[in-house]
Parts: structure tokens; C-alpha cells; sequence
């Protein structure tokens, strides 16, 4: 099945350099109506297909929407569920403030779907009506706003609340070593590290240990370009001590290799470039990132993956979008091609390997990927095979056209494929991430572990809407126990810095939305792979995506995602344990204005006093006790760290018991065609 972001996606091709851009129906509250609003975001069933991301209504019903004279247009379908069990017909009406028809279908029966399309130009509110006996089923599907570019919905956080500037601190002249603790790597396989390090240049680096330590004969490190790099034979763990030193002071930072199975054991950090480049990806885009990671400075934070999504392969697609990079899927021998923007797969890797980065790709277990291009399906061998010939360390396998060629019943069917990528890439000589792509579905999170992964994506595509963020994190409530060092939720890349594909100037998320979306994925410890254009990071961006205490929490070797402890209808808590036994807390305002939050430590088991640092501005706030308050503005969230004091002690067992689940209960992999766990059915509503 093609994910539903390419026909959203296409729309916004065909419409070149659209003067408008696309909003999801309004959250049910910004609505105002009469009669019955059933649900936003229902899955509708409507001539006879089942539609999701709905406005499900039941007649008499009017809802009002407030546009604010900003909106360009509506579209959307309209129809008669066919689950109503009134045998009658409504009456379709969008109507203007004034009365005047926009748009009109009387005597709608089942099975039809009539397209809607509206102008909605200056109007201050549009009201959707539907009419008829009492009792009938109806919904408007897939109900999109358009609006002028650069103008934001009236109901957009922007209008209620001030909004966040800038929170991280300049940097630091002081040596600081950013990044994990601790680095995963398969015996006898290649070993890349390259240290980020902060502070006033020159910054010297050295590695203690390294001599000193039976087994790292054979690894190098080039101080200079501050890589680690060669291999080691014997599992077991080696500790090593970093140095930075410069004209201002010296840091020094405990530094783990650990030699065994497990990879990836924090988070992959990085960037990848499907949100800001798309099908249009080219080679020199992606050398362009790798100079660019490193130029920005981001690459001292951490930020290592260089990430290549769809359209390195030969596409498929008989016209339209990418027909020009149609041509034979493999060669004689069986060999995938790639596509004439990508000349040189090794010659890339190689370049990205340079830098002391690693190189991912991307492909599908089906015949296609989601863009029609070359997929896996029955050549798994070969192609991990060529990855790792290339040098790729990480692979992106997205579902996509797999429903059409997958057998069988249950988990079992979606985990086929995987399994049989996972065993051929672990069957290489070097460590390749993997990477499910699964949207949260068929319990991804519950087994994706068991078929050789590392990360799963747990949500369907994510852009720079809010309507996206919160759903994401909706997902994440439920997948939280699965989290584990080398066994991560993926919670999609990530859009601060520029909307989808560079089409908007900027991403639509409003500041206090881009610190939500950033704490939140840090505190479920999901990979942060940038999605914006390296070579067009602004200040505000930069400084969201370099705090190096944010990203600590990400990297928090534990790798215990945070639940969501409090979740209530005006606000969220989300808590982590970390690994100095302080302890992650994001207040997350889900509302539009500004307000207090108070956060009950002793109902959360945290008794005595504890520090408490303000992750974001990297500031001490002073002591808190019994009840922590802090006022959050609309749609923010206040990331802070709890560190405990002399007389602290956490009364339970986990901070995140008093989430919905036990850990030990889910990790267990359910028998095939048991019943997901709890919380991944919610995901269910992606718009796939
Ligand atoms: C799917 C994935 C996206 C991206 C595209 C590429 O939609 O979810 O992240 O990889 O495919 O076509």
C-alpha cells in the first residue's frame, strides 16, 4: 500500500509553486457548530471506500470554521456514510457568513462521494452544513484549508500566545564533548567515530586508553580530523577517556566502546533528505549536506547519519514526477542501478566516510519504494551485499508496495520481510542500522527488535503541521516500553527549519511548536535526523537542534523512553529515568494559551528535594519539593531535568510505572495473531 503522503505530496507538485499552502482540518474545538460533530479525524466509509482523516457528522449539523479572511480555498469530498442506517438522502451546503451558497449537492444517497471545491477568498469563517432527516450518517472527507503562503489559520498558536524566541545559550568557549557515551559496534567491523566537541578553536583531542587497552591495537585515531576509525576482534567492553583541551580549559568525558551484538546504542543522529529535497535528490545534494553538517558546526553536536530516503534507484512510475529518472531496474547480474543523479553510490559513501560520517540509504521489501522506484522484493541478498560493498551503515526499508505481494496472516505477514532483510544484513561484514518503516502499524514496536532492527517508525509521515506533531506524539504514549539501548521508535525526521520539500519558506510549526517537537522526541529517545536544508539553517533553527543538553537526554544511554505520566485534556507530562538517576520531564501545554502547569512530584513517587535545570535555556532554576509549577506557553513545553539532591529518593520502582504499562509485559513478543498492545492501535488513524 502507498503511503497517503505521496498523493498530498503530488497535489502540491501539480500545483508548481502553489501561492497557497494545505492545512488538516482544525482540531474539533476551533470548530463551532450545531447538531452532531461525531469526530475529526474519523475513519468514514464513504461510496464504499474507507477514507481516513474525516469530519464525521450526523444530520442537522453546521460547523463553523474561523478563517480569519486568510484562507484561499477549501477541498474535500462529501457523501453519505455507508454505515448509516437511515435510508435517506442530505443536502451538502458550504456556506459563506452571509448565507451565500458556496457549494451545493441536494439529495446525496449512499454511495457516492461528491468533490467539493470551494473559494474561500477573504471570507472570516466558512460553515459546513448537512441537512435531512434526522439521524443520517455523513462526512466530509479529507477536509483541507488552503491559505495564503505566509498566513496562518486564526486558530494558530501565533494568535493566543506569545511565542518562544531563542532559549539555547551561546556556545560555550570552554572545551565541552558532546554526543553519547557509549558506541555499539559488531566484532572485527569497521569502527567510525568522529568526536563533537565544542568550545573556543583550536580544540586539541586526545584518546586515553587507546594504547593502554588490550584489543584496540587496530584502532586509529586521527586527531586531526578527530576520527576514530579501524576495528576491533574481541567482544567485551572498552572504556576509553576523551580529552579536549583548549586555550581556555580542558573537558574530559568517559567514553564506552562496547564490542558484541548490539548496535546503535543511542538514538542515530543525523540528517536525511526527503523533507527538504524529495524525489528531485540528487548526489550533490547529498555531498552539499555532508560539507554543510560539518560547516554549520552541527556535526560537533552529535549529528553524524547522512541520510539518502527515495530516488536513488531507477524509478518506475510510467509518467508524471520523476519520469526522467525511469530506466532498468538492475543490471544483467541482478545488481540494483541507481538513478543518472546518483552516478557514484560508493564514490558518495566514501565522501560521507570522509568527514568521519556514516552514510545511510534507502529501499522497500516490496517491488517498488514508495516513490516507484527499485525495491528489494527477492533480491535482499544482493542488495545488502552491494550496501555494504558501497559502504552504507544504515538502511531505510519502508513498507510501501509490500501489501501487494505479502503473504500470509497476521504479524507474521509483516514481519516476513523484514526478518529476511535483517538476516541479510547482518550476514555483511560491516554494521548496517536498520530501519523499519512501518507507521506504527501491526505492532511494529513490539517486534521490530526481533527482526534484526534497530529503529521503527511508530507514526505515519510527519511534516510541518501541528495537527502531525501531536498526532506523533499521541504514538508515542503507546510504544514507550519497547524503547531499549540498540531498540528505538522512530518518530519521523524531523521538521523544524523548513516545510516539506522547501515549497514554504520556512516550517509552518509555530517556535513554542518546534520546542515541543524537538523535547518530545528527545524524551522518547527517537532517532533526530534533521529534515531541513543544512545550507539554509537560520539562528532560531541552529539553536534548536544545537543544545547539546537537549540532545543528552536523546542520547541518554538507559534509552528508556519517557511515558506520558500525567495525560490530560489541557496538558501532558512525559518522564524518563536517566542514567545519573536524575530524571527528564517535559510539561507539554497542549492548549493554545499560556498556562500553568503543575507537575504533583510526590503522586509521581519523587520525594525530597531536587534540583532542578532548565534544559533548553541550560540554566539552574533552584530547588523543587512535593509540587513543581511552571507556566507554559501555548502549545510549548517546558524540558527540564530533575537532578536528585542529598535527601531525594524516587519512592518507585520507574518514574514511568504510573503510565499505562508495565515494561516486562509488552517486550515479550506476542504470539502471531495475538491483539496488539494497548496504545499502538491509536496510530492506526495515521493518514495512510
Ligand atoms: C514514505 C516514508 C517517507 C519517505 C517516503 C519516500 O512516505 O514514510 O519517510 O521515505 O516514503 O517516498
Amino acid at each position: 500500500m502507498r503511503n497517503a503522503i505521496l498523493p498530498i505530496v503530488a497535489t502540491i507538485w501539480a500545483l508548481g509553486a502553489a501561492a497557497d499552502t494545505k492545512y488538516e482540518i482544525p482540531a474539533l474545538q476551533i470548530a463551532t457548530g450545531t447538531g452532531s460533530v461525531q469526530a475529526v479525524h474519523r475513519k468514514v466509509c464513504v461510496a464504499g471506500k474507507n477514507i481516513h482523516l474525516s469530519l464525521s457528522v450526523t444530520t442537522p449539523s453546521r460547523v463553523t470554521f474561523p478563517l480569519g479572511g486568510a484562507a484561499t480555498r477549501l477541498a474535500t469530498g462529501a457523501g453519505v456514510d455507508c454505515r448509516t442506517t437511515v435510508d435517506a438522502a442530505a443536502d451538502f451546503r458550504v456556506l459563506a457568513p452571509d448565507g451565500r451558497v458556496l457549494w451545493e449537492r441536494k439529495g446525496v444517497r449512499k454511495g457516492v462521494r461528491h468533490e467539493v471545491k470551494a473559494d474561500l477568498t477573504g471570507l472570516d469563517s466558512v460553515t459546513l452544513e448537512v441537512s435531512g432527516p434526522a439521524g443520517v450518517m455523513a462526512a466530509w472527507t479529507r477536509p483541507y484549508f488552503f491559505f495564503a503562503d505566509g498566513q496562518f489559520p486564526p486558530y494558530d498558536v501565533r494568535h493566543h500566545s506569545p511565542q518562544l524566541g531563542i532559549l539555547t545559550p551561546p556556545e560555550s568557549p570552554l572545551p565541552r564533548i558532546n554526543g553519547p557515551i557509549v558506541y555499539g559496534v559488531r566484532p572485527g567491523h569497521p569502527v567510525l567515530y568522529r568526536v563533537p566537541v565544542t568550545g573556543e578553536k583550536p580544540v586539541k583531542v586526545r584518546m586515553e586508553g587507546l594504547g593502554a587497552l588490550e584489543g584496540l591495537e587496530n584502532l586509529v585515531f586521527d586527531g586531526e580530523k578527530r576520527i576514530l576509525s579501524g576495528s576491533i576482534e574481541k567482544s567485551g567492553e572498552y572504556p576509553i577517556t576523551i580529552v579536549a583541551e583548549n586555550a581556555r580549559g580542558k573537558a574530559e568525558k568517559r567514553f564506552t566502546i562496547k564490542v558484541g551484538d548490539k548496535i546503535a546504542l543511542t538514538p542515530p543522529l543525523g540528517w536525511n533528505h526527503w523533507n527538504c529535497f524529495g524525489w528531485k535528490v540528487t548526489a550533490e545534494n547529498i555531498r552539499s549536506a555532508a560539507d554543510a553538517l560539518d560547516k554549520s558546526g552541527l556535526a560537533e553536536h552529535g549529528y553524524s547519519y547522512v541520510n539518502i530516503d527515495d530516488f536513488w534507484q531507477n524509478s518506475h512510475n510510467p509518467a508524471g514526477s520523476a519520469h526522467e529518472l525511469r530506466g532498468p531496474e538492475r543490471n544483467e547480474d541482478g545488481t540494483v542501478n541507481s538513478n543518472a543523479n546518483f552516478p557514484d553510490m560508493k564514490g558518495l559513501a566514501a565522501y560521507i566516510h570522509s568527514k568521519g560520517f556514516k552514510a545511510g540509504l534507502y529501499s522497500s521489501p516490496g517491488p517498488t519504494t514508495c516513490g516507484g522506484c527499485t525495491g528489494s522484493f527477492g533480491y535482499e541478498a544482493q542488495d545488502a551485499k552491494i550496501y555494504a560493498e558501497w559502504g552504507y551503515d544504515y538502511l531505510k526499508h519502508d513498507w510501501c508496495s509490500y501489501g501487494n505481494v505479502a503473504e500470509g496472516t497476521g504479524l507474521e505477514r509483516a514481519m516476513k520481510p523484514y526478518r529476511i532483510m535483517g538476516k541479510a544484513l547482518r550476514d555483511q561484514n560491516r554494521d548496517i542500522v536498520f530501519s523499519l518503516c512501518q507507521y506504527g502499524k501491526d505492532d511494529v514496536s513490539v517486534w521490530g527488535e526481533k527482526v534484526g532492527a534497530q529503529c521503527w517508525r511508530v507514526v505515519g509521515d510527519i511534516f510541518d503541521m501541528w495537527g502531525r506533531i501531536s498526532y506523533a506524539a499521541n504514538c508515542l504514549k503507546g510504544v514507550w516500553m519497547n524503547s531499549a539501548p540498540g531498540s528505538w521508535n522512530d518518530a519521523d525526521m524531523l521538521c523544524v527549519g523548513c516545510g516539506l520539500w522547501n515549497e514554504f519558506k520556512g516550517s509552518r510549526l509555530a517556535p513554542n511548536e518546534q520546542y515541543t517537537h524537538m523535547s518530545i522526541w528527545a524524551l522518547a529517545a527517537s532517532p533526530l535526523l534533521i529534515g531541513c536544508d543544512l545550507e539554509k539553517l537560520d539562528d532560531f533553527t541552529m539553536s534548536i537542534l544545537r543544545n547539546d543538553e537537549m540532545i543528552d537526554i536523546d542520547q541518554d544511554p538507559l534509552g528508556q523512553a519517557a511515558s506520558c505520566i500525567v495525560d490530560g485534556k489541557s496538558h501532558e507530562i512525559w518522564a524518563r529515568p536517566l542514567v545519573d538517576g536524575s530524571i527528564a520531564v517535559g510539561l507539554f501545554n497542549k492548549g493554545l494559551s499560556p498556562c500553568e502547569i503543575t507537575f504533583d512530584m510526590t503522586a509521581a513517587g519523587m520525594d525530597g528535594a531536587w534540583k532542578v535545570r532548565d534544559v533548553w535555556r541550560q540554566k539552574d532554576e533552584g530547588v523543587a519539593r512535593g509540587i513543581y509549577k511552571m507556566n507554559v506557553y501555548g502549545h510549548a513545553t517546558h524540558l527540564v531535568r530533575f537532578i536528585p539532591g542529598a535527601d531525594a529518593k524516587l519512592r518507585v520502582r520507574d518514574i514511568r510505572d504510573n503510565a499505562y504499562a508495565h515494561p516486562e509485559e509488552v517486550r515479550s513478543l506476542p504470539a502471531v495473531g495475538a491483539k496488539p498492545s494497548a496504545g499502538c492501535k491509536r496510530c492506526d488513524i495515521a493518514d495512510t
